[in-house]
């Protein structure tokens, strides 16, 4: 992929996709990791004097209607406030925008473009036709191949990786290409079957295998284990156990559950009560690791050289139920290991457990980031590298 830093932008117009899908309240942003994320590139390309255009989506609205509650609105404010200087939305922004050296300006939701979704070929070319040099920054949208992400990368007349985008890439070869052995992923969430690829994918990687949540439970319930009223996928016994001796085989630890904590309504006000595995009741919820094996898994983090981590290993949003999942962020923050996490949840817990400053690699991404992990091919990234191989040029200046 060509790097925008490398490429010289005085004076270009640049088309910047970032993803600043962020989670609203009432028109107000309540988590601008995504906005901080990208704001490095748009002043790096700023500084440089290019005419700065940002792309991004928000939300899931109806293609071809303006939906003020999935307008991109309070974005632009708050990135007129992290910039500080005015960050202009554009609503008519495909017809052409006017945007001088250094100025940026923030083009409306994309998503409201008729053709976006399907990949439309004379949207993309529209886009395309906006911009000297097309950035994609926007690694937590880069396995959707929509109009914005992939078909204007196509056309542009240059296009390239933001260094967001390269961050992100970086990071995840890091932990995945050759990493720093032991190689320990842990994979919470409540089903084996989302989960399944992604549990394949590992398993012919990683040195130990740490499972939590729905998926610890249906492993737990394959070796013949009582699991009461947990969340378990009974129909994935089969694929559970093979997944186990294939560890085996490749010499992989699945360390299973030894003790949990249950209770017996899914509520935030049920009572918690820490039992050893075997006595589990017919009734019981397991809603998360007991601490003995929050001990076991902890010393499986210390000794580990790169750890990913996609998803809690209890239902950490009720108080009785975090502990689990809090003494792994703290063994992950404690861990000397390369670490990398991605995914919803997990950054909720990593906010909720305050060890942001103690993880290697914090990703934007959370669909993206599975779907890297599977080893599935993002077609936004796909479709850069194309464009790098075929084009090549001589770069404006020489990387450091
Ligand atoms: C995300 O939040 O994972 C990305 O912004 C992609 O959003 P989407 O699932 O609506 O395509």
């Amino acid at each position: 992929m060509l790097a925008m830093l490398d490429l010289a932008l005085a004076g270009q117009r640049v088309l910047i996709r970032e993803d600043f899908n962020v989670p609203l309240k009432n028109g107000r942003i309540t988590d601008d990791t995504r906005l901080r994320a990208g704001l490095p590139t748009l002043q790096a390309a700023q500084r440089a004097g290019a005419r700065v255009l940002v792309l991004s989506h928000l939300g899931r609205p109806t293609e071809g209607h303006f939906d003020p509650s999935a307008s991109l609105a309070p974005v632009a404010a708050a990135l007129s406030e992290l910039l500080g200087q005015p960050v202009r939305l554009a609503r008519d922004w495909l017809n052409g925008v006017t945007c001088a050296p250094g100025e940026v300006v923030l083009c409306e939701n994309v998503r409201f473009e008729v053709g976006e979704e399907k990949n439309d070929d004379a949207l993309a070319r529209r886009m395309a036709a906006l911009c000297d040099i097309f950035v994609n920054d926007a690694f937590a949208t880069a396995h959707r191949a929509q109009a914005s992400t992939h078909g204007v990368a196509k056309y542009a007349p240059i296009a390239c990786a933001g260094p967001l985008m390269n961050a992100e890439i970086t990071a995840l070869k890091q932990a995945l290409r050759a990493p720093v052995r032991p190689l320990v992923a842990i994979v919470g969430g409540s089903k084996v079957s989302t989960k399944l690829e992604v549990l394949e994918a590992l398993l012919g990687k990683v040195d130990q295998l740490i499972v939590g949540g729905g998926i610890a439970n249906t492993f737990l319930r394959a070796t013949g284990a009582e699991v009461g009223r947990s969340l378990c996928e009974h129909d994935m016994l089969d694929t559970a156990r093979r997944i186990m001796s294939a560890a085996q085989a490749r010499g992989a630890e699945i360390p299973l559950l030894v003790d949990v904590v249950c209770g017996k309504a899914f509520a935030e006000d049920t009572p918690a009560t820490t039992k050893m595995v075997a006595d589990i009741l017919p009734d019981d919820l397991i809603m998360d690791i007991g601490p003995l094996t929050a001990q076991r898994f902890a010393e499986i983090l210390q000794s580990a050289g790169t750890i990913v981590w996609n998803g809690p290993v209890g239902v950490f949003e009720f108080a009785q139920f975090a502990g689990g999942t809090q003494a792994l962020a703290q063994a992950i923050a404690a861990s000397p290991a390369f670490s990398i996490a991605g995914g919803g949840d997990t950054l909720a817990a990593i906010a909720q457990f305050g060890i942001s400053a103690q993880v290697s690699y914090i990703s934007t991404a959370g669909g993206a980031f599975l779907e890297y992990l599977e080893g599935k091919i993002l077609p936004a990234v796909a479709i850069l590298e194309a464009r790098g191989q075929a084009e090549n040029p001589t770069p404006a200046r020489t990387p450091q």
